[in-house]
């Protein structure tokens, strides 16, 4: 509908919120635990629901005054205005002059949304039937490789949005995948990733899914030669195609799929456009696992289990669009990060799933949050004012808690961390140790690992004294070290088991609370001018580690000499 431009951003530093946080922060004592020894119905009141997601924000380091604050910053800055442009298809992405319309990709059929003069709520449900059918051509073994032979293995080449979302659906979702079918996902242009992830490969029933929005990604158009060629070698070498121009691209034809924004440049590489999935500038790459990008998943788990993640996508939408701040969970959620980053000096968020499935979760919210918030200009070009996105990181639980929990228990930084967890695990095994230790047999094995996921929080929050510590015999030169200070924040997430609507449910709250921190900072979110300058580089540099002596002496002093030294070292 509209593309009108977008207003300024409200400096947030200025605002009457901005200057009662500041005070707030500095007369704030955190003490979780008397806090929650005055008021029991602490947990309660900062407990909410969010589709079929239970989420505890109340070991936050907040109090409700603090909470009323932030809420305030997010109406003094025009959160909700800009939500709705969002949502109605404004171009909010203002540098590169597009409207943000993830949301439309999981929009019910019946809900037509018309944006520069598109119905494209028509757009995607076409381009949706279009990869079902795909979807289902292949899982029933109808789609055939060059002898005949159905579809065993799926090879997504793709990088950033083009791979993060797609491979860490599938890991989350692997119990939905249907049997017989595996996808693999190559990023990396080292060539190790294609050589590693071929290997086993049977080429007569693998089919490569090429997956870029502006099918010029130097890594992914490499990658996708590299794998072409293995799979000529391969194909000629079990005497699948005979070694000519013929053979090759009834190769191509057979084995190779895209899916991108450009179909221009699909066809230039040799994949026929009635082959390639679509999809829209206004899907950020970071956005996309929902579009035809998620084409891997769709065939791995079916039509139907991907409408189910779509929807789950579209409730927590909902929950975004139509709850009042007050229960709105990405809502809180961004405003706390906020709180924590720009109030109370932290730097690095962690996000610590206790699901194993979720393994590849942090990964992907990298990319989603420090692709999107990692920006020092507001959006209309002018600098930030305060400091911006925080680093996310993490692990699944309980590795983490043997790896780098410490730091979060007893480290001198604040690191605020969201708990995940799912009550209903996708493979229920009973304990058949039965040691006579820690774990009995018969034991709810997943009840012992959810017991370290409260415990942890609970550690977190609460901590142990110095008087705790002597009460247990502490000799008191060790008490010191055996303390924990406690106040230190997270966030619970229950979801009843990690189904794809829940996982849609996931990816649609930290899209959304990503968005409410970028609004609050003033920045574009969408945009991503910050990895171009590398890009651009490597290019530039490529001719001098070939051997180029001119590309070479054109090169900086440092860097002269490294490329120097692997040349010597390559031999
Ligand atoms: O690294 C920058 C970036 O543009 C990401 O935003 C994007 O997800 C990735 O590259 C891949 O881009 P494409 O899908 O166009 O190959």
């Amino acid at each position: 509908m509209t593309s009108e431009p977008a207003r300024q951003p409200v400096d947030a530093t200025t605002t009457t919120a901005w200057g009662s946080l500041t005070e707030l922060s500095k007369n704030l004592q955190p003490d979780l635990r008397g806090w929650f020894a005055t008021d029991p119905a602490r947990a309660g009141r900062l407990s909410h629901q969010a589709a079929d997601l239970h989420v505890d924000l109340s070991k936050n380091l907040v109090t409700d005054e603090v909470l009323a604050s932030l809420r305030d910053l997010a109406d003094e800055v025009g959160l909700a205005e800009r939500r709705d442009a969002m949502f109605a298809g404004e171009h909010i992405n203002v540098t590169e002059d597009r409207a943000v319309l993830h949301t439309a990709l999981r929009r019910p059929s019946d809900e037509p949304l018309s944006v520069d003069g598109q119905d494209i709520t028509a757009d995607v449900q076409d381009e949706l039937a279009k990869m079902y059918a795909f979807a289902e051509k292949v899982r029933s073994g109808e789609w055939t490789g060059v002898t005949g032979e159905p579809v065993r293995a799926i090879v997504n080449i793709g990088i950033g949005g083009s791979d993060l979302g797609p491979v860490m659906a599938y890991e989350a979702l692997e119990p939905f995948v249907q049997d017989g079918l595996e996808c693999r996902f190559v990023s990396n242009i080292d060539p190790t990733d294609v050589a590693q992830k071929t290997a086993d490969l049977d080429p007569t029933t693998t089919l490569f899914i090429v997956a870029s929005k502006t099918f010029g990604t130097l890594e992914t158009l490499t990658n996708a030669r590299l794998a072409r060629d293995w799979l000529w070698r391969s194909l000629v070498a079990v005497g699948a195609i005979e070694d000519s121009e013929e053979g090759r691209a009834d190769a191509v034809a057979k084995h190779f799929v895209a899916v991108s924004t450009a179909l221009d440049k699909v066809e230039a590489f040799g994949i026929d456009p009635e082959n390639a999935f679509g999809f829209w500038d206004w899907v950020g790459g970071r956005y996309s696992v929902d579009s035809a990008i998620g084409t891997s998943l769709a065939v791995a788990i079916g039509p139907d289990a991907f409408a189910e993640l779509l929807a789950g996508f579209h409730a927590m939408d909902e929950h975004f669009r139509t709850e009042p701040f007050e229960r709105n969970v990405p809502v809180l959620m961004g405003l706390l990060n906020v709180w924590y980053v720009n109030f109370r000096d932290a730097h690095t968020h962690a996000v610590l799933p206790y699901a194993q499935q979720l393994h590849r979760f942090p990964a992907y919210l990298q990319q989603l949050t420090m692709e999107s918030n990692g920006k020092s200009v507001r959006w209309d070009g002018t600098p930030v004012t305060s400091d911006t996105g925080e680093v996310f990181w993490g692990e699944p639980g309980t590795n983490g808690q043997h790896a780098f929990y410490q730091l979060i228990h007893q480290g001198t930084r604040l690191v605020p961390a969201d708990f995940i967890a799912v009550a209903n695990p996708a493979y229920p095994l009973a304990d058949a140790v039965g040691d006579g230790g820690a774990v009995a047999a018969g034991a709810d094995v997943h009840g012992l690992f959810l017991a370290n996921f409260f415990a942890q929080t609970k550690a977190l929050a609460f901590g142990k004294t110095a008087d705790e510590v002597r009460a247990e015999g502490v000799a008191e030169d060790l008490v010191s070290a055996k303390v924990f200070s406690g106040n230190r924040p997270t966030t619970s997430i229950l979801a009843p088991a990690l189904t794809p609507s829940v996982l849609g449910q996931l990816i649609a709250l930290y899209e959304h609370i990503t968005f409410v921190q970028g609004v609050v900072w003033g920045i574009d979110s969408f945009d991503q001018w910050g990895v171009e300058l590398g890009k651009k580089l490597a290019l530039e540099i490529a001719p001098a580690v070939a051997g180029d002596e001119a590309a070479l002496a054109a090169q900086d002093p440092s860097t002269a000499a490294l490329i120097a030294k692997y040349r010597s070292l390559r031999g």
